[in-house]
């Protein structure tokens, strides 16, 4: 029945080459917001413990290059962008952020032998999708050193995208910090027993409304789904949804590194949010909501109020991990229980099967070979 939980930064696949303190390279993680990076200013990011520099060329698209001046270790975040190439603020040295390849380096005399074109700043692969500022961080020894051009790579996996399903709607983000590992931070976002406790509230559900549930998970390319079903009727939200007089189902998806999926879909109406806890540090991760929807699109104040509702239930979270923080400070021994914890279960045996999978070459072994009906009471 119990199992140890695997969950303090010394996770089973801490020790497996690109995943350092259990965090996954490999992956599409979102930085920032699209909104925070404005003009010609230079904004630093932290993912995974890498430091990032982060701005817009001349056209508006974002660029990512580690934090660092390949010849002093200067942050380059503190330089000068003119719209063309980045100045360091130490001795001047200027980078084509995109690439970047050294342009210029002003102490350099006629009789210096230097090739400044064969020097590099690391840069990043970066793109901007639902409003927020992506960057592919590669596996560590993928990554290119200072002294030469970005090695050529297999084409790089799709850029996580926000599941839309009409023209109009309404969307919004939100985020929070959460004085965890990344590992806790997804294995509270995956835990269905805590709603009842952390997040009672009149609209969505309180100790008296815990029932017994039976769901249908079954595996899909690097995580697992809830199938399609009726949501549960204990919550006020769902409630409200029954106005339109159509089936409402819900389908809820998890997905390497850290993405939660949950699609909610009533005749043509629906609600769609991605859910993604990225790591910061080992002991910081953040989560950032998006959700977009064409229910009620019209209603006013539909945003804000949706808004209200959206930061108290993360605030109730934030809260939780914060306390759940001083009680991990002491590495207590921990476990996870069967049902209700199978899917932090599935996601350590998920997260190793990919690290194992990068180490052979082999093709991942998922941990989930078909369908699986869970029950617990929330
Ligand atoms: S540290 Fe950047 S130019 Fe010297
Ligand atoms: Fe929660």
């Amino acid at each position: 029945m119990s199992d140890f939980a695997p969950a303090t930064t010394e996770t089973p696949s801490s020790n497996v080459k690109g995943a350092g303190q259990g965090m996954l390279f490999g992956f599409w993680y979102p930085a920032l917001r699209s909104a925070e990076v404005r003009g010609r200013r230079l904004k630093q990011a932290m993912l995974l413990r890498v430091p990032l520099c982060i701005g817009r060329d001349a056209r508006g698209h974002a660029f990512a290059l580690h934090d660092s001046c390949p010849h002093r270790g200067m942050p380059l975040s503190f330089g000068h962008f003119d719209g063309d190439t980045l100045e360091c603020c130490y001795h001047g040295w200027r980078f084509e952020p995109k690439t970047g390849q050294c342009r210029e380096i002003p102490s350099l005399t006629a009789r210096d032998k230097l090739r400044v074109d064969r020097i590099f700043a690391t840069s990043f692969a970066c793109e901007e999708q639902d409003g927020y500022i992506w960057v592919y961080l590669p596996d560590p020894e993928d990554r290119h050193p200072g002294s030469r051009p970005p090695l050529a790579q297999d084409p790089l996996p799709v850029c996580p995208r926000l599941p839309i399903f009409s023209p109009r709607y309404r969307i919004t983000r939100l985020s929070a910090e959460l004085p965890c590992h990344v590992d806790h931070g997804i294995i509270g976002l995956m835990d269905p027993a805590h709603g009842p406790f952390v997040h009672q509230a009149w609209w969505w559900r309180s100790r008296q409304s815990i029932h017994e549930k039976e769901k249908v998970f079954e595996p899909i390319p690097n995580g697992f789904r809830i199938r399609a079903h009726t949501p549960s009727s204990n919550s006020a939200f769902y409630r409200i949804l029954g106005v339109y007089g159509e089936p409402i189902t819900t389908k809820i998806e998890f997905v390497l590194p850290n993405m939660r999926f949950e699609e909610i879909r009533c005749g043509a109406k629906w609600f769609s949010s991605r859910t993604t806890v990225t790591p910061i540090s080992a002991e910081r991760c953040r989560i950032d909501f998006c959700a977009a929807w064409n229910v009620f699109r019209r209603a006013p104040f539909i945003v804000p109020v949706f808004r209200l509702f959206g930061r108290m239930f993360i605030r109730q979270d934030q809260r939780t991990m914060e306390k759940q923080a001083l009680g991990l400070k002491h590495n207590p021994s921990l476990m996870l229980i069967d049902d209700a914890d199978r899917p932090a279960k599935w996601y350590f045996q998920l997260k190793a099967a990919y690290c194992e999978s990068k180490r052979t070459g082999q093709p991942m072994q998922h941990p989930i070979a078909g369908p699986v009906t869970l029950r617990w009471r929330s």
